[in-house]
């Protein structure tokens, strides 16, 4: 082999960027209503890969039937949920070399329907947002309206979910209990607390947070905080905070009352 040869090859193998390391995956494959398994497939591992890469290898050289959703590659559309080695994660932003050595597995979320393999019937979540009173302006503000910064931080934290899901895959209220019925979860804390907070909003939804929503079967464990990609405080910033005003609104007395006045001139409002 020549001196040009052998530096073609070099350059070859770094754009190739392969480490010459082989990563073993164990992948969830199964359908409703059918038996399901662990397949085994070893896959190349190639520098910066992370999971979603190897699945897309699995796809294209090993098993083009193994089902995944995914999008943007690139944390921001939340498409690409699942449970590496057991964790709530997003298959894009975990990178294999992150992993503790030895087989990798990688399994749906738990906490929602499957559809196949790695992909889950996530639907369940667009009804709740579709039952949550919707953002309602103050009447008679002028406009354009004047919001503090302060304010505008304190939304824009609520406004980076990415709907990926993995808090309420982790949330043992849905997770473990299965209260879908029952209870809103953690993405939908979120959305509601960013709508409870701004300066603009005039609905008060501290009933549906308290019965359709059930905030009080959350116990605060901040799982949801931990796993979120975005890294929403979503217990702190969002969840108490609610909670507060869940306790203050129906169980302090004089605020009860303001608050029944206040809904009674509401609907007299209305029916003018
Ligand atoms: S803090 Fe509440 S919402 Fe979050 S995981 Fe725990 S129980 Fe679920
Ligand atoms: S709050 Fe965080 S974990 Fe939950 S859906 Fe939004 S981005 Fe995902
Ligand atoms: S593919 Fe979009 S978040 Fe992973």
């Amino acid at each position: 082999m020549t001196d040009t040869a052998e530096a073609t090859t070099d350059i070859r193998h770094t754009q190739d960027g392969r480490t010459g390391r082989t990563v073993r995956f164990s992948v969830f494959r199964g359908v409703p209503g059918a038996q399901a398994s662990y397949v085994t497939y070893d896959v190349p591992e190639v520098e910066g890969m992370v999971v979603l890469d190897a699945i897309h290898y699995i796809q294209k050289n090993l098993d083009m039937d193994l089902a995944c959703r995914w999008n943007c590659k690139a944390a921001k559309c939340g498409s690409c949920s699942a449970e590496v080695n057991g964790h709530p994660v997003l298959m894009c932003k975990t990178r294999v070399d992150d992993l503790p050595e030895g087989t990798v597995t990688v399994a749906p979320m738990k906490t929602f329907p499957l559809v196949k393999d790695l992909v889950t019937d996530v639907s369940r979540n667009y009804k709740v947002n579709a039952a949550i009173t919707p953002f309602t302006p103050r009447k008679d503000e002028p406009t354009p309206w004047k919001i503090q910064q302060h304010d505008i931080e304190r939304l824009y934290e609520f406004r980076k979910c990415i709907e990926c899901f993995l808090c309420m895959d982790v949330c043992h209220i849905l997770r473990n209990h299965d209260l879908h019925e029952e209870y809103y979860g953690p993405r939908y804390f979120v959305r509601m607390a960013g709508l409870e907070m701004h300066p603009m909003d005039d609905a008060d939804r501290t009933d549906e947070i308290r019965t359709a929503g059930g905030i009080g079967f959350c116990n605060i464990t901040k799982c949801c905080t931990d796993v979120c990609p975005e890294h929403i405080h979503i217990t702190d910033n969002a969840i108490i905070p609610m909670k507060e005003r869940v306790a203050d609104r129906h169980w302090d007395p004089i605020r009860r009352m303001f608050t029944k006045k206040k809904q009674t001139a509401n609907a007299a409002d209305a029916a003018e």
